[in-house]
């Protein structure tokens, strides 16, 4: 990261559905930042392990489809896995129930982190993920560690499915999402956590507007406090 003190980095984490990816892209054009969906990083290498044949067990062969990955991300919402527009097919309940085998993977990760460390050094960025607070970004100024009660997550992620064109079961997506905080809280290599300097909002009950406002209103406050 060249010694540059990570001042412009917000990070924002939390365990899924609790509205991270929603909120933190339009805070992100509110603060005239870059947004950087590290989820989707993880979700772009599934993808690709599964469209290669890689079996999902193999953790060396796992770790060098992450490595040789051509990911690019730079076009608003849509996510490039060597030149394929993958943008739906990474929300694919079957990605979404296989990502654990490359986000438990250490050598996976790693290539990871430095790639998102290499984003953010481009210039301010709203980074949102599970261990941006605690692994990738631990010098940034404004860390938020988002959550909403297990109920709602379910039904915000219900409400995301249904709008891309999957059908659901709701008590089916709510024990996926109850396997998937286990296995992201539980995890040894970066375990879901909020970062001893975060600042936690619970989301339950509150729109996404209001939600951005807040984190807005938070980003503000410590640039404030710095300057
Ligand atoms: O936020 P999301 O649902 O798109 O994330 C997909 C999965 O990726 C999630 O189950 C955990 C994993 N992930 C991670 O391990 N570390 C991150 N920084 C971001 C996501």
């Amino acid at each position: 990261m060249g010694g540059r003190t990570i001042t412009d980095v917000v990070t924002i984490d939390g365990p899924a559905g609790a509205g991270k990816s929603t909120v933190a892209r339009c805070a992100a054009e509110r603060l005239g930042y870059a947004f950087l969906d590290t989820g989707a990083m993880y979700r772009a290498a599934t993808w690709r392990a599964m469209h290669l044949g890689v079996p999902l067990t193999d953790d060396v062969a796992l770790a060098t489809v992450a490595r040789e990955m051509n990911l690019d991300m730079a076009e608003g919402n849509s996510v490039l896995v060597d030149g394929v527009d993958v943008s739906a097919a990474i929300r694919a309940p079957d990605v979404t129930r296989s990502i654990h085998y490359l986000a438990d993977n250490t050598n996976v990760r790693e290539t990871m982190v430095a790639h998102q460390r290499r984003i953010a050094a481009l210039g301010p960025t709203v980074a949102e993920g599970r261990d941006m607070g605690t692994i990738v970004f631990p010098e940034a100024a404004c860390k938020i560690y988002l959550d909403a009660s297990p109920e709602e997550r379910a039904n915000r992620r219900a409400e995301d499915m249904k709008a891309a064109g999957h059908s659901v079961d709701i008590e089916k997506l709510a024990g996926e999402i109850r396997e998937r905080d286990e296995r992201d809280r539980n995890r040894t290599v970066a375990p879901l956590r909020p970062a001893d300097d975060a600042i936690e909002v619970d989301t339950t009950g509150m729109t996404p507007d209001e939600t951005v406002d807040a984190i807005v209103a938070l980003v503000e406050a410590v640039k404030g406090t710095a300057s």
